[in-house]
Order: C-alpha cells, then sequence, then structure tokens
C-alpha cells in the first residue's frame, strides 16, 4: 500500500508532499492542472517511465529545473526514489533507489505492483497488436519477476538475427551463425508462449466471475460473455513448442534471408477479444471497449492478488468519462467492496459516482 508521495520539480508540479489514503483518492481539478502528471509520478516511480506515450526523460523535469526528484513510501516502510539530473552539457542521468540503495527497475513492479487505466487503455481492444503484446508483457512482468529479463534476452537474440539476416539479404556474411540464434530464440521463446498461454487461460478463467461481481455486461437479462483468444505466431501444443518453433526457423531461413529479417515468433504473437463469439475491436461500441477494457484492468487486479498475495495500486485516469451513469456506479461500487487503494483523476466532480464521493479523500493539495 501507497503512504507518502514526495514530488519535487517533476513535470509542472514543483513541490508535493502528500500522505494518501488507504482506499479511494481523488484528484479533481481543471484541465491542465496536473492531475495525471501526479497520478503517472506513482507509475513512474515503479517502473521509471510514463503511462502515456513518452517524449524524451528530459521532460520529467520542470523546465526551470536541472533536477527533479519522484519518491513513494509505502506500507512496509520501503522508501523508492527516482531522481533526475540535467548536466550543463544538458546530458541527463538518472538514479533508481530502493530504501537508498541503487536498484534495477526490472525488479520493482514485482515488489509494488502498480496497475492503470487511462484513456488510452482501451488501445488493448482496438490498436495495433504490438499494444496487446506490450499490455501482456507488462503484465506478466509483474507476476514473474524473471520474466523482463528473459523477454530483453529473446528481443537481444532477435536484433542479432536480424542483423545477420539483413548482412544475409545483401549477400554478406556467413549462414552458419543463423542456427545458433534460432536454438536461442526457440529456447527463450518457449518461456514467453508458456507464460502468455498461462495468462490468457488465467483470464479466461476468472473474466465470467469478474464480470459477475462487477454487473457489467449482467444487463438486459443477458449475460455476455468475454472471451480471449490468443493467436500465437507459433502453434504447437505447449510440450511441443521450442521444437515446433526452431523447426519452424530452420525451414524457413532461405524465406528469411530473402526478407532481410524474422518472420517467426512471439514478437509475432497477438490475441483477440470477443464478446458473444464477435470481435470487439470491430463490433463492439466504444463504451463496450471500453468496459472490457476495464474488465481486464480488474481481472489483473484479481490475479497479482492471488497470485503474488500483494493488492495492487489501481491508478484511474479519467476513467469516467464514456461510461454512463450505471456503469459509473458498478466501477464504485467494486472498487469500494474489494477495498482497494485507487487514484482517480476527474475534471468534473460530477461524473464521480456518489459512492466514490462519499468513500474517498480529495487530494487537493497541489491544486
Ligand atoms: N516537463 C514539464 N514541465 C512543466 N510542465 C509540464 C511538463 N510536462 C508536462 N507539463 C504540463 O503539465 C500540465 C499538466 O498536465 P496533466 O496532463 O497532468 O494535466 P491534467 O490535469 O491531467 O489535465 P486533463 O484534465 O486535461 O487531463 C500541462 O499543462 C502540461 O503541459
Ligand atoms: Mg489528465
Amino acid at each position: 500500500m501507497l503512504k507518502k508521495i514526495v514530488l519535487k520539480n517533476y513535470r509542472n508540479i514543483s513541490n508535493l508532499e502528500i500522505e494518501v489514503g488507504e482506499t479511494g483518492n481523488l484528484i479533481i481539478g481543471d484541465n491542465g492542472i496536473g492531475k495525471t502528471n501526479f497520478a503517472e509520478s506513482i507509475f513512474y516511480s515503479v517502473y521509471g517511465k510514463p503511462f502515456r506515450t513518452s517524449g524524451s526523460i528530459d521532460d520529467f523535469i520542470g523546465p526551470e529545473y536541472n533536477f527533479s526528484s519522484v519518491l513513494t513510501k509505502w506500507g512496509n516502510g520501503e522508501i523508492l526514489e527516482v531522481s533526475t539530473q540535467r548536466s550543463m552539457e544538458k546530458k541527463i542521468t538518472r538514479n533508481f533507489k530502493l530504501n537508498a540503495k541503487k536498484v534495477s527497475t526490472k525488479l520493482l513492479p514485482n515488489k509494488f505492483p502498480v496497475l492503470v487505466f487511462a484513456p488510452n487503455t482501451v488501445d488493448i481492444i482496438n490498436g495495433e497488436p504490438v499494444l496487446r503484446r506490450d499490455e501482456l508483457d507488462n503484465f506478466l512482468a509483474i507476476i514473474f519477476s524473471e520474466y523482463r529479463e528473459e523477454l530483453d534476452r529473446y528481443k537481444n537474440l532477435l536484433k542479432n538475427k536480424n542483423a545477420t539476416l539483413k548482412m544475409l539479404s545483401e549477400g554478406k556474411g556467413g549462414i552458419d551463425t543463423l542456427e545458433f540464434w534460432n536454438k536461442g530464440l526457440a529456447k527463450s521463446g518457449n518461456y514467453l508462449n508458456s507464460k502468455r498461454r498461462w495468462l490468457l487461460a488465467y483470464f479466461n478463467s476468472i473474466l465470467e466471475s469478474t464480470q459477475k461481481s462487477t454487473g457489467f455486461y449482467n444487463f438486459k437479462e443477458k449475460e455476455r460473455e468475454l472471451l480471449i483468444v490468443f493467436n500465437p505466431s507459433i502453434q504447437a501444443i505447449e510440450e511441443n513448442y521450442e521444437a515446433t518453433f526452431f523447426k519452424k526457423l530452420q525451414d524457413n531461413m532461405q524465406k528469411e534471408i530473402i526478407v532481410g529479417k524474422s518472420l517467426y515468433g512471439p514478437q509475432k504473437d497477438d490475441f483477440s477479444i470477443l464478446l458473444d463469439g464477435k470481435e470487439l475491436r470491430f463490433f463492439g461500441s466504444r463504451g463496450q471497449q471500453r468496459i472490457a477494457a476495464l474488465l481486464l484492468k480488474i481481472a489483473q487486479y484479481q490475479i497479482v492478488k492471488k497470485e503474488l498475495g500483494v493488492s495492487p495500486v489501481l491508478i484511474l485516469d479519467d476513467i469516467m468519462s464514456e461510461l454512463d451513469f450505471g456503469n459509473r456506479t458498478k466501477t464504485g461500487q467494486f472498487l469500494l467492496t474489494e477495498k482497494m487503494q485507487f487514484f482517480i483523476t476527474s475534471a468534473d466532480k460530477n461524473e464521480i459516482p456518489t459512492n466514490i464521493l462519499q468513500n474517498s479523500i480529495n487530494l487537493p493539495a497541489f491544486l
């Protein structure tokens, strides 16, 4: 549980020290006042990146300063701090610390899980496959502390293999290293595949109860079933995945050399989300897509709680716009019965349902 946030020159927030509530926290204020910046600082202290599309890390320092710091204090007394410095030569350096000792950000999401639902979260449903893969990967990195490392290993192998393929397509270099890269990719890809399978099956096993407990989709006496379908690049039963993937790469070596890049593997995986058997990205209304994305976040919340035994912090940036009155109230009800710690930003107090207003604290200190 998050206890305290201390910000210095973080974007437009020059100085803020605030104790946060154990359950609902509301950040309400005019457009452009810094609500998302504030909420994002929590995510930033754990992940070292923003949840919105980022520009440069320079953006984390307010324009008049050469230093910024984001410090979060957690229930067990642990302290996370990201400090960013801009030198005279405009060079940026960053330091991540856990309890005043340098730490790699790779390990933090597993220890301090933070989940975000922001306006662009709906892109998981209707955006490009890369966004869905990132969503899976980022979440798996929370659940399995070694996932990020294995993913980085896979990406590194892929980069090296692609460089070799590019050379070969231009008639340079030798073919002999390809088998080595393919072996590594098959092994590392096998790990990624098994975790992705596990997660999607997990989603499907709890989505129905998630839908029921939130009340979403249970309208007009008709239950609407949400289902996730994995579309992996390599079709194989789990036990044979590594061998099948390796064979596919070896069999298609010439094809990959002609195009000059890798054509198969987890970097091409995707999944579809179906509502009553129809693909939501083509068929669903905007509100339905948004609710499905919200349900996926709630399912993630439940999985973290079950698998890690900790309750993740939930950031809900601008969550209420696009939801009708009934769905706003259902969202509030669910957040409150689960007793989760959440942060909701909004430009309009009227869109926050009464149940949330009555059970949350306002965090107006920096406005
Ligand atoms: N590095 C920075 N230095 C100073 N200001 C910045 C920096 N980066 C962003 N800002 C500004 O911070 C302000 C607050 O942005 P933020 O997205 O937090 O607003 P918001 O309160 O969430 O608004 P909305 O209601 O529109 O979502 C914006 O005016 C933005 O331009
Ligand atoms: Mg905002």
